[in-house]
């Protein structure tokens, strides 16, 4: 077999049990489910335990992704996890991830790169895959973002919850991979950014904990602005890339940060609401989880057809973008 392409195997997702409503986020702050739900779409989100870590989910987003592919995890080639909430700084929760599939020994490592990470993700995976220097690769986007959020700030604690999703892409004759766009600005980190958190600041003293400035900060207007134009921009990159035009993709499957957003872009690409998979009322914002999330929803609801096309399209912390142009493969899936 002349394996030169790459194609998506296995999917699965995973969302940790504990459910925070608008109710409940009512009962913290002054806000309401009408302000939350107009403003976001979002309904509830999931919440990690605080025993419970992002490898912990990530692994059981992959194990499902792994049966789904009906593929070993002895068998894979490299694991990368998508992530700005690691189980440490270092060592990469990709090996832990690693070691809890029983295969320690396999590379892995991880790519911080904020919401974009998925996207960023399948981009290199797809081009390890396709050069041959790996044979199967799990890539999962695993978040645990209501550990870094401040539950005294409305307008940031409504927004992020927790989950992972993981794909497993492996060799294959007929190439699944069309196109794609990568960018990043990072003149102003603060846009979106968790301060105290690195080498850039002073460790964070008592008072610094105790008033929360360890906590995200997001300047949500210019995300916003931001958000919609860079979605827009690296969708037409990737397709004129792929050879194709809007009218061909079947499935615009978006990072799920804000409704209105989704709904922005979905306008301006000419896409109806019903080729645009949506989520986000029931998780939130999951960073680098929301795209293979959505993707392991819309493959266990059966939507996805061999031959269709997706759009993968995400923004996040640098700031950055990206987009990816993808042709699905249904061979083997079956509900995830
Ligand atoms: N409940 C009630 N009122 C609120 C809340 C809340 N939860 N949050 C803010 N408000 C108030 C504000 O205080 C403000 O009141 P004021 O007019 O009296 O000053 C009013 O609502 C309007 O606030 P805006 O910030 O203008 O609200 P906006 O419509 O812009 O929505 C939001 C805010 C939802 C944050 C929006 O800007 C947004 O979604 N931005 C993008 C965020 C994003 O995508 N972030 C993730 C990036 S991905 C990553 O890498 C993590």
């Amino acid at each position: 077999m002349n394996a030169t392409g790459v194609r998506i195997a296995g999917v699965g997702h995973f969302v940790p049990e504990q459910v925070i409503t608008n109710a409940d986020l009512e009962k913290l702050f002054d806000t309401s489910d009408e302000w939350i739900t107009s403003r976001t779409g979002m309904k509830e989100r999931h919440a990690a335990r605080p025993d419970e870590s992002t490898s912990d989910i990530a692994f059981a987003a992959a194990k499902r992704a792994l049966d789904n592919a009906h593929i070993d995890p002895a068998d894979l080639s490299c694991i990368i996890v998508a992530t700005v909430t690691p189980d440490y700084a270092f060592p990469a929760t990709a090996c832990v991830v690693g070691s809890k599939l029983g295969v320690p020994g396999i590379a892995a490592f991880d790519m911080e790169i904020g919401c974009s990470g998925f996207i960023y993700g399948l981009t290199v995976a797809a081009g390890m895959v396709r050069s041959g220097i790996f044979r199967r690769v799990l890539l999962i986007g695993a978040e645990e973002l209501t550990k870094l959020v401040n539950y005294g700030d409305r307008s940031t604690a409504v927004l992020f919850g927790d989950g992972a999703g993981a794909v497993v892409l492996e060799a294959t004759e007929r190439d699944s991979y069309l196109g794609s766009e990568l960018g990043a600005d990072g003149s102003e980190p603060e846009n979106l950014y968790l301060p105290l958190s690195g080498t850039a600041q002073p460790p964070p003293t008592g008072e610094d904990i105790a008033l929360k400035r360890n906590t995200i900060k997001m300047n949500g207007k210019e995300v916003f602005r931001f958000a919609v134009t860079k979605m827009i921009e690296s969708t037409h990159v990737a397709l004129e890339r792929a050879g194709i035009r809007p009218d061909d993709v079947t499935w615009l499957i978006p990072h799920q940060a804000n409704r209105r957003i989704i709904d922005a872009a979905a306008k301006q690409l000419d896409m109806s609401d019903d080729r645009v998979i949506v989520n986000i009322d029931r998780y939130g914002n999951t960073s680098a989880a929301s795209i293979p999330i959505a993707l392991s929803e819309a493959v266990a609801a059966g939507k996805l057809k061999d031959g269709d096309v997706i759009l993968f399209v995400g923004f996040g912390a640098g700031l950055s973008w990206g987009a990816v142009a993808w042709r699905w493969s249904a061979n083997g899936h079956a509900a995830a």
